[in-house]
Parts: structure tokens; sequence; C-alpha cells
């Protein structure tokens, strides 16, 4: 299928998409040697650009690669490309590996070695009208990714097969547990209501400190009462409403976990409230001057 934004960045270059070739012995192919952020546009604004690329800053400092553009150079490649797409829901892929050397070695390269850079950018997956009016069903498996998710690795093989055994399962998404504890989706953070109060676990190394996650947390505020805390797998059964979180999703109502209905089995009241008041937020921002939006 032909890609509808055929216009890619690479190592300092807008180019074809079918154009763009990285070599095989790139540390991204051979180790999975890099990290990647999802800036999301909505209404033509990247959406919290700065915590993004302040992510992938700390990202690519955890793994010890350098990062090759300032924060303003991303920005500027990330408006070109929404400029390029012309449209305005999309999702920018950004991403930085260790670079390219000749052989295998899983020593560091030398410092000569560039980094390479990439950026695309993709339609931005509108969930259906199904899964808004309906919710999501979703599953919960063994967290068996590495010790340091707080990293936004493109080492994502576990990440990978825990999605796929949700969907394997009838599930949109796998809900982590590590220790007893709930740490968060495949590809997304995690909120429960209980009573009224809306919970998520606090970002430590087990958990991608999510942009989304913050947004809610932001837009929460004065509004319902939250608590970030730990919570169980029984605790989540137990809960009226789930939601997920990610740039990729938006917040979305889960509404049945391992085939049982949560909650009312229909999306919540705090979950309506939430989408209503984030469309809102992004209506707010679309509205200002460009300048503002990051
Ligand atoms: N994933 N946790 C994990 C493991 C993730 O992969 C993601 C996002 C999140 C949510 O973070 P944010 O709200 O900043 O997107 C949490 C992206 C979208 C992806 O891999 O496509």
């Amino acid at each position: 299928m032909a890609d509808p934004y055929p216009i890619c960045w690479l190592n300092g270059s807008y180019l074809p998409l079918a154009q763009a070739q990285v070599s095989p012995l790139d540390r991204g192919f051979l180790f999975a040697d890099g990290a990647y952020e999802v800036v999301p546009v909505h209404r033509g604004r990247p959406f919290r650009m700065r915590p993004h690329l302040e992510r992938f800053d700390r990202s690519l400092a955890e793994l010890r690669i350098r990062n090759p553009l300032s924060l303003a150079q991303w920005s500027e490649v990330t408006h070109e490309l929404v400029r390029a797409a012309q449209a305005p829901e999309l999702l920018v892929y950004l991403q930085v590996t260790r670079g390219t050397e000749h052989g295998r070695n899983h020593l560091f390269p030398p410092a000569s070695v560039e980094p390479t850079a990439f950026a695309f950018v993709s339609p931005y997956p509108q969930p259906a009208a199904s899964v808004l009016a309906n919710g999501l069903a979703a599953v919960t498996l063994d967290d068996s990714r590495w010790a340091r998710c707080d990293i936004k690795s493109v080492a994502l093989l576990a990440n990978v097969l825990l999605r796929q055994e949700a969907q394997d399962r009838g599930g949109a998404e796998a809900l982590l547990t590590r220790d007893g504890r709930v740490t968060e989706g495949s590809s997304s953070t995690i909120f429960i209501v209980r009573a009224g109060t809306l919970i998520t676990p606090p970002n430590d190394y087990s958990i991608l400190p999510g942009t989304t996650r913050d947004a809610v947390l932001e837009l929460a505020a004065g509004v319902l009462p939250v608590e970030i805390r730990w919570f169980t797998v029984e605790e989540m059964r137990g809960a009226d409403e789930i939601w997920i979180a990610s740039a990729g999703r938006g917040v979305l109502p889960v509404t049945k976990l391992d085939g049982q209905p949560v909650g009312s089995g229909a999306p919540g009241p705090a979950w309506q409230a939430m989408h209503a008041r984030l469309q809102q937020h992004l209506d707010t921002i679309a509205s200002r001057p460009a300048l503002e939006a990051c």
C-alpha cells in the first residue's frame, strides 16, 4: 500500500520514505540499540512535544547514546514533517540508534561513529466509534519486560509478544503485573477509578513516564481526587473503571478484563468526563497562536 505521507527525515535530509536506507550493520538492526518517541499531532499541532523531546533526550542519555539533535532541531524536524503531511491528525515517530560500524561488537563503537537519526509521520489511528461507545477488552499478563521500562528503548520484543498474546486472547491491550502490582499496558499507562478516586501507579523503573498520563493528571487536578500509588490485580478487578492512556490511542476505557465486565461493563462517567475534557483541551490549544502550542 502506498504510504500516504511519503516524506521522511534521515540523518539530516528530507527524502521520500521509499528512498531512505539504513545499513543492516546499524546497531538498531543488530542489537535494538536505540531509543524512540511517538509524538501525536491533534488539530494540526504536535501535542506535548516538549515533554516528548525531553523524554527522548533522557532515554538516549540513559542509554549513553549522543542525541545528535537539540530539542529545537527535533522540534523543527517534527513541524516540517507535519507541514509536509498536510493532515491534522498524525503520529510523528522519532528514532536514534547508536549508529553503524563494520562488524558486530557488543561494546560501544568509537566516538567517531555517528548515531543514526530517523523520523517519519503516519496517520493517527482514530479509535472506532464502537470503542468510544463500548470500551475495549483487555487481559492481564505477567510483565516479562526488562528492568528499565522507564527508558523508551526500541527493544520492544517483550511488548510485541505481550500485545500479540492479548490480541490472541481477544484483548486490545495487555495489562501487566509484576511482583503482585499492576505496572502499565504493553504500550500504554494505566488508571483505575475506585469510589470516585483516580488511581495510577507512580513512575519508577518499571513504567514509562507517560506524557498522556501527565496530561490526564493535569486535567484531573481540582476535578477528581487523585492517588499516585500501586494497586494489585484484585484491586483493578474490583475497580469501577479502568482506562489506558498513550500518545497513539489517547485515553480509552477498558470495559472488559479477562472476559469479565469492569464496573457496569460500559465506559464510566469519570472516563466520559475526562474524554470530553481532553477534547476541549485540544480545541483550546488549536485556537492559540502556533508558537504557544509546544
Ligand atoms: N507507546 N508505556 C509504554 C510501554 C508505551 O509504549 C507507551 C507509549 C506508554 C504511554 O506513553 P505516552 O503517553 O507518552 O505515549 C506507556 C507508544 C505510543 C508506542 O510505542 O507506540
